[in-house]
């Protein structure tokens, strides 16, 4: 099938790419400033922000949708708003046009929840996009994803470089990493497989962590200290306000919420949670 990435050349988008290229597919990787070249997939440029699509998505069989800003974090000029939803929503538009037979949408675990955030409510925004469609869609929603060139583990590293680290409510919120290859072989599967046709998969790997003990597995003997969520608050609601600093509000709030599943969809896959690869392998712990 000739497969159409947006958000390709990413962290996830690299990693899918290869192993859609080792199925046999004939792949697409699109971003905004692709490389000339790339393993496994021809590159072209897109900007989702852009409401005619239709010459990128024109001739493929599937769409894949990566496309977003980091998470909780508005970098200067850009808004979850525009990127994810109405980014979704002209990506929709095109393969409508163009009739694509498949769309798979990337969301993420929580957006559901209660906790607000702009980039929750740009990923609910999205969804909808997608399942208000006339396309065949499939919608993937993981936990943190870990892996070479992943965000999260130097996040985490660089805060901690000091070995003592306040975080808020102490780092209780838990999470389930989830390896990046072994997501990549389920989104593979939602573009191949019609049985995965209007599907949410919420997905999580075999161990959770709070975010305290995260940190103390990426720097061993660092001190995780309790920042109160109230004080934690008042610090951010500050930081909002303060150019140049890419925290605010919604750091705060999410970290009020577990990121892991309720029950793992990753058994839909015919994969036993306890098989896939953990965290604390990808460490070599
Ligand atoms: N990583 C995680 O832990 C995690 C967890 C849950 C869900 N997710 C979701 O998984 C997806 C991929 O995440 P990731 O970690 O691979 O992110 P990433 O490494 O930041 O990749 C984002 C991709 O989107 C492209 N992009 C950004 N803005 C664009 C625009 N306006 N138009 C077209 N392309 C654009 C980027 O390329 P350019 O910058 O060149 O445009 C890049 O290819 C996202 O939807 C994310 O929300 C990730």
């Amino acid at each position: 099938m000739k497969v159409l990435v947006a958000g390709g050349t990413g962290f996830i988008g690299r990693v899918l790419c290869r192993i859609l290229s080792r199925r046999g597919h004939d792949v697409t990787a699109a971003g905004r400033s692709p490389p000339a070249t790339m393993a496994g997939a021809e590159t072209a440029t897109l900007d989702v922000t852009d409401s005619d699509l239709i010459d990128t998505v024109e001739g493929h069989d599937v769409v894949v949708n990566l496309v977003a800003l980091p998470s909780h974090v508005d970098p200067a000029g850009q808004s979850h708003d525009a990127v994810t939803r109405q980014g979704t929503e002209h990506l929709v538009a095109a393969s409508q046009v163009a009739g694509v037979d498949r769309f798979v949408q990337m969301s993420a675990l929580g957006v559901d929840s209660d906790v607000e955030t702009a980039y929750f409510a740009a990923k609910r925004g999205a969804e909808r996009a997608v399942r208000n469609s006339d396309l065949d869609w499939v919608i993937y929603r993981p936990s943190v994803v870990f892996g070479d060139g992943c965000a999260f583990l130097p996040f985490l590293r660089r805060l901690s470089v000091a070995r003592v680290l306040a975080l808020p409510g102490g780092g209780r919120m838990r999470i389930q990493p989830i390896w990046v290859d072994d997501l990549g072989e389920m989104l593979a599967d939602g573009v191949e497989d019609d049985r995965r046709t209007g599907e949410t998969y919420e997905l999580g790997g075999p161990d959770v962590l709070t975010l305290a003990e995260t940190v103390v597995l990426l720097r061993p003997n660092t001190v995780v200290l309790s920042l109160p969520m109230e004080l934690s608050a008042l610090g951010a609601s500050v930081a909002a306000y303060l150019p140049g600093i890419p925290i605010g509000r919604d750091q705060h709030r999410v970290q009020t919420l577990d990121n892991t599943v309720v029950s793992n969809d990753v058994a839909a896959f015919g994969v036993d949670e306890r098989n896939l690869h953990s965290l604390y392998e990808y460490l070599g712990g």
